[in-house]
């Protein structure tokens, strides 16, 4: 069969759903590639690249779009688009199903399957093919880059001869995808970046990135499902806005990406915040498709308030990225194609059964297959929250008194059982052997001891300190393996083998570990 793209008609869009990579990979799984003429060239690939894959390229989008059985795209079908339809083609492409019911109703009209690339479930085995996520991430990161090329001043702070420059001073709200994005960036960049999420959870992914928590002392958890927000309460809102409003002067680069899916964007930087910022100080409003975060917003246009204040409202941060959105894309749609033709036989096979396919098909068989069932696996970023209750410093000395006296009579009992143990072997055991044995028995319960209340993120470096004891059990397995014993022989070569294997996984992992703390 026949995947094709054709050049995206959409305004500004430079984007394009197969790149030469992709292509190559996409001939791999059975299936001939075509291209439109010209549509990757925005992005930064040739059709020269294209035919050297093995791809054909067609001059007009008319003869892509009845040469194609599968036609992947970035946006949805435009009114000329879907005049080409006809009953058996597949169509992949963002299609944001809750807005476009007419496309959905045409494509079940004509048997035409449709599958959304927004519509795929968040859940770890779909990562590969999470189109929403690359793009947010490219958005975050452009967003904080639209705003260095506004602001007047560094990201980083600097001490120079000429002077001393404060670091710049970045919110960011929403620690979605976008929101760690632009985190991270403007870290790199040098900035002090504060941020605010209404779910908890992610409070740790900011302080781990480099950024602060902005702590919201109110009693509300706002996570919804699928690692996604539910709207706050009044109450919630007022608190989060009072606290904005607190850090509105102090605060130059603004970067908002809040969202809650079929809600929109609440509205949380409102005109009283950017009139208290200061002149020069920059807002990127990623939400300003969804109506915006920013009260005063303008979807897809830059403005200067009044007291100089730029608010970016672009609505196309990937497109600006054309090559690196482009790359991301077509490899999440490569991924899916993939998992569409398990055999690689060019054949695909849309399997209602597979969450992944099932939650992405929102037209299949001549029926509208939107909404889907939930997933049932559980999403990503949902973890259950199990609340314990803090205990006083009393309830905490009994308990840890109770644990205490438990382990003390654990292992008197043990040191009963094994004293009797040992009394009785030495009924029967030569005198030799007993001296061998109690200090056999003495090591190992010393040792238990030494290693049984280390905590287990200390283990890495213990197995490393271990290694002594490895080289130790090598020299005396070394000095016993000359003998003509059989029995002695294997049980030095045993030992020989195990206590290699200790001081080589030793040395292994701590390098592993080490290498996690080191900047590539
Ligand atoms: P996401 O769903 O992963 O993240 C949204 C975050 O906002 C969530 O962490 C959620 O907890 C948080 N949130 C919801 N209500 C909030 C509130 N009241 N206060 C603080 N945080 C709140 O979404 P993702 O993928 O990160 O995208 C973020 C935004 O960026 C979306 O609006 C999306 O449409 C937009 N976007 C814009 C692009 C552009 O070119 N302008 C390109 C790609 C995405």
């Amino acid at each position: 069969m026949r995947v094709g793209t054709v050049k995206e008609s959409a305004k500004n869009e430079a984007r394009i759903a197969i790149t030469p990579d992709s292509s190559k990979r996409i001939i791999k799984l059975g299936y001939n590639v075509s291209i439109e003429a010209g549509a990757g060239k925005a992005a930064g690939f040739d059709d020269a690249q294209y035919v050297e894959t093995g791809a054909t390229i067609y001059s007009t989008a008319e003869e892509l779009w009845s040469n194609s059985d599968i036609v992947v795209k970035v946006n949805p079908p435009n009114s000329e688009e879907t005049s080409e339809l006809t009953a058996e083609k597949t169509i992949i492409s963002f299609i944001y199903p809750q807005e476009k019911s007419e496309l959905l109703e045409l494509c079940a009209d004509r048997k035409v399957s449709l599958i959304a690339m927004d519509m795929v479930p968040r859940i770890s085995r779909a990562q590969k093919m999470d189109a929403l996520s690359s793009m947010a991430n490219i958005a975050g990161y452009r967003s904080v880059i639209e705003a260095g090329n506004n602001f007047g001043r560094f990201f980083t702070g600097q001490v120079t001869a000429a002077g001393k420059v404060p670091p710049a001073q970045v919110l960011v709200i929403g620690a979605g995808v976008a929101g760690l994005s632009a985190i991270g960036t403007s870290v790199s960049l040098g900035a002090v970046v504060k941020a605010f999420d209404v779910r908890p959870e992610v409070a740790e992914q900011i302080e781990s990135m480099g950024a602060q928590f902005l702590f919201l002392d109110f009693e509300e958890d706002a996570s919804g499902s699928g690692g996604y927000a539910k709207p706050s309460s009044p109450e919630f809102r007022e608190k989060q806005l009072e606290l904005f409003r607190k850090v509105a002067p102090e605060t130059d680069i603004v970067i908002t990406t809040a969202l809650i899916p079929g809600v929109g964007a609440p509205k949380l930087w409102l005109t009283d915040m950017v009139q208290a910022m200061k002149p020069g100080s920059v807002i990127v409003d990623l939400a300003a498709e969804k109506g915006g975060n920013c009260e005063l917003t303008r979807s897809d246009e830059k403005i200067l308030t009044d007291n100089e204040v730029t608010i970016i409202g672009y609505t196309d941060f990937p497109s600006r990225m054309a090559t690196q959105s482009s790359l991301l894309y077509a490899t999440n749609i490569f991924h899916l194609l993939s998992d569409l033709t398990p055999d690689k036989d060019g054949k695909p096979f849309i399997n209602m059964e597979d969450d992944v396919i099932r939650g992405a098909t929102v037209a299949h068989n001549g029926e509208i297959t939107y909404p889907p069932p939930p997933p049932k696996v559980q999403a990503i970023a949902v973890q259950p929250k199990v609340k314990t209750k803090e205990l006083t410093p009393e309830e905490k000395r009994q308990k840890e008194l109770a644990h205490f006296r438990q382990d003390t009579k654990r292992q008197v009992n043990i040191l009963i059982a094994g004293g009797v143990v040992t009394a009785l072997l030495g009924l029967v055991a030569p005198a030799s052997f007993m001296q061998h044995f109690v200090v056999f028995v003495l090591s190992c319960f010393v040792g238990y001891q030494v290693i049984w209340n280390v905590s287990h993120s200390l283990h890495t470096p213990l197995m490393s300190v271990t290694n002594a004891i490895s080289g130790i059990i090598i020299i005396g397995a070394i000095l016993q393996i000359g003998t003509n014993n059989t029995t002695i022989l294997t049980l030095s070569a045993i030992s020989l083998l195990i206590a290699t294997i200790n001081i080589v996984g030793g040395f292994y992992v701590t390098r592993r570990m080490l290498a996690m703390f080191q900047r590539s």
